[in-house]
């Protein structure tokens, strides 16, 4: 069966909107030149109907390497789909191999290799199998995600989203740093969300060992910190030819929802039909079109040159005041290049990460 997304959009707009914070506008102000200046959209020739064949069309990626994380379900499945259309030699992360390469047995070029984001040393077992391949890695797809479960800790006590979506993905890319290096060209892309719209990263309280558990704020905010980790990947990996950038998919039926209840699934107006499969509201997208943003982060032309912009509907978003009431553009927060480089040096702490890592 498939479940439905979370459609964070209006909850995020329940939870900031018409109580802004003036506070959160003031520490934005000194860093709004320069996250503006990354957040220009662009003449796009795709858009938020686009599939990711379609963006991939004209591409040739043979000779590529990439990793998908999660690439065997949902958008991954059709990141995946996308890439070995072009000719990559794919690599997918998957917590369960045998569910992987039951799903992905027909897609040519592509192996799968346990990786469990929640757990240190699976991530670390995962970096060794890839760099024992000897490849140099040219995309990096950290698209694996959970959200909104209860209140569950990994085994150090972190909350499970913020581990899974966002601090999981930051020791792989630091693992797999050398061989994003030996591309030369590389791309690391970060899947984040509408999601982030519910807030910063509260860096008193990442772990919400203080503030009680909220299921949506949890998400948001390692949504936030997947937007947060492309800016200052970016800033980092730029001069050693490695570019990075956030992507929200948009809303899209996947397993990501499969911690709604059917009273969530009533309320975003997802209603279960005689044959107990759900009917979407108008506007969201198929996963064929929710992989369109990824492939166009990970492959467009377009973006030669420019990097650390989070991005949506094959385009980069607009950067949008926190007051803002609508469903796009990216808030503020999730570009912000100071909050950025003191996630970073906390990620880096989190994990016992020398500073040296992505030297
Ligand atoms: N669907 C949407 O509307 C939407 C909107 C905004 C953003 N996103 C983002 O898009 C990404 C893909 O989500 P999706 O919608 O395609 O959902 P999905 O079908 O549930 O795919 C999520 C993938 O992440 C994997 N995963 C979860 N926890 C993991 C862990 N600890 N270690 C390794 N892999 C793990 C899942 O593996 P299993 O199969 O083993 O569970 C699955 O392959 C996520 O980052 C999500 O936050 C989705």
């Amino acid at each position: 069966m498939q479940y439905a997304l979370i459609y964070f959009g209006y909850a995020m707009l329940i939870a900031v909107g018409g109580s802004t914070d003036r506070s959160i506008l003031e520490r934005h102000k000194p860093n709004e030149t320069r996250m503006s200046m990354r957040q220009k959209p662009l003449t796009s020739e795709f858009g938020s109907e686009s599939t990711a064949m379609a963006v991939i069309a004209e591409r040739d990626l043979h000779g590529k390497t990439a990793i998908v994380t999660g690439g065997h379900s949902g958008i991954g499945l059709e990141t995946t789909r996308a890439l070995a259309s072009a000719g990559a030699a794919i690599y997918v992360g998957s917590r369960d191999l045998a569910k992987a390469r039951q799903t992905l047995q027909d897609i040519a070029g592509v192996q799968v290799f346990r990786l469990d984001l929640a757990d240190p040393v699976s991530i670390d077992q995962f970096v060794e199998q890839f760099v024992a391949t000897r490849r140099h890695l040219d995309i990096l797809i950290n698209n694996a995600g959970v959200s909104g479960p209860p209140d569950i800790r990994d085994a150090r006590g972190f909350d499970t989203q913020f581990a899974t979506n966002y601090l999981g993905h930051f020791q792989l890319t630091l693992g797999l740093w050398r061989a994003l290096k030996a591309s030369g060209n590389a791309r690391v892309v970060a899947l984040s969300s509408v999601g982030h719209m519910a807030g910063g990263i509260d860096f008193d309280d990442i772990q919400f060992d203080r503030r009680p558990y909220d299921k949506l704020v949890s998400y948001g905010q390692s949504k936030t910190a997947c937007a947060l980790f492309a800016v200052e990947l970016d800033k980092r990996g730029a001069q050693h030819g490695i570019r990075a950038y956030a992507a929200n998919p948009g809303a899209v039926s996947t397993n990501l929802g499969r911690y709604m209840t059917e009273e969530e699934l009533a309320a975003w107006g997802i209603v279960r039909g005689d044959d107990d499969k759900l009917i979407m509201p108008a506007g969201f997208k198929t996963a064929e079109q929710g992989a369109a943003t990824s492939i166009w982060c990970a492959t467009s032309p377009k973006l030669d040159g420019i990097g650390g912009a989070y991005c949506e509907d094959c385009n980069i978003a607009e950067l949008v005041p926190v007051d803002f009431a609508g469903l796009s553009g990216v808030r503020p927060w999730a570009v912000d290049p100071v909050a950025a480089e003191r996630l970073w040096t906390v990620s880096e702490d989190l994990l016992h990460l020398p500073s040296s890592a992505a030297d």
